[in-house]
């Protein structure tokens, strides 16, 4: 059996943050009211080159680790009683050290290819959205909120520009939130006054573009504000028009007309 768990550690720029585990667990054993033995076979590396690349190899018996192999040392290391001892007997076997040393290339980099196509290197574009939400109580009368959903990976810039030029104060935002599905979405507010003839832009910066992306704000009313109130508008018409073809019937069949 053969698992792959990535680990993404917060923080930077792209690739460089994200922790790559590649454990495979080589023989999985036990019972409820027996012993557990584990071993469990990981590269770890923060660059595509791989230059920090290792490979470790860990023995666990009930939980506790006994010995284990660290590519970077280069040779196994024992923690307990019989982890030494095995450590000694493995170090002293020339042939089982090229085995294990030789780990670092076949599997490590072998399978960080593999994954850095599959998953790693591809990247999801974020959909945009920008809406007017209220703005809470302070020295500005109006707030954008601009949504991006769906992207991946999770690093981003949102930012707001005024006729082009970047407005940096009373903005927030939310952090880089996790969908749990791989993608990623984010909010960014914007307090501000709104004058006339000003254009308000949210401008988005993600490795799944090849530019930024800018999205200017449109003032005018949303098209499902303008569909609420034409359905209002028509429905009191035609409540009117019904309403007076009544008054009409009625004022003839009192007038004996019909
Ligand atoms: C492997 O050994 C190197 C060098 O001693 C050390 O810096 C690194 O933390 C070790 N890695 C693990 C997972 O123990």
């Amino acid at each position: 059996m053969c698992l792959f768990h990535y680990h993404s550690q917060q923080g930077n720029m792209a690739i460089q943050n994200i922790y790559i585990y590649l454990l495979g667990f080589l023989s999985i054993s036990y019972r409820t009211d027996g012993y557990y033995e584990q071993v469990v076979d990981e590269c770890r590396f923060t660059s595509k080159d791989l230059q920090d690349a290792e490979f470790i190899r860990s023995y666990v018996f009930n939980m506790v680790e006994d010995v284990r192999f660290n590519s970077s040392v280069g040779e196994y290391v024992g923690y307990t009683e019989l982890g030494v001892k095995n450590a000694k007997a493995w170090n002293s076997d020339p042939g089982e050290l090229a085995g294990i040393r030789a780990q670092l290339d076949s599997y490590c980099r072998n399978n960080a290819g593999i994954h850095y196509s599959a998953v790693l290197d591809k990247t999801a574009k974020p959909y945009v959205r920008m809406s007017s939400v209220t703005p809470p109580s302070g020295r500005h009368t109006a707030m954008l909120m601009c949504s991006a959903y769906d992207f991946y990976p999770k690093q981003i810039r949102v930012t707001w520009q005024r006729d082009g030029h970047e407005i940096k104060s009373d903005v927030t935002s939310t952090e880089e939130l996790a969908d749990g599905d791989w993608y990623y979405q984010i909010h960014s507010h914007l307090e501000y006054t709104p004058k006339s003839g000003e254009k308000i832009s949210c401008m988005v910066e993600h490795s799944s573009l090849p530019e930024p992306m800018v999205y200017d704000w449109d003032p005018s009313m949303p098209e499902s504000e303008r569909n609420k109130i034409a359905i209002g508008a028509s429905g009191l018409v035609l409540g009117a028009i019904i309403a007076l073809a009544g008054l009409v019937y009625y004022k003839k069949k009192s007038a004996g007309v019909l």
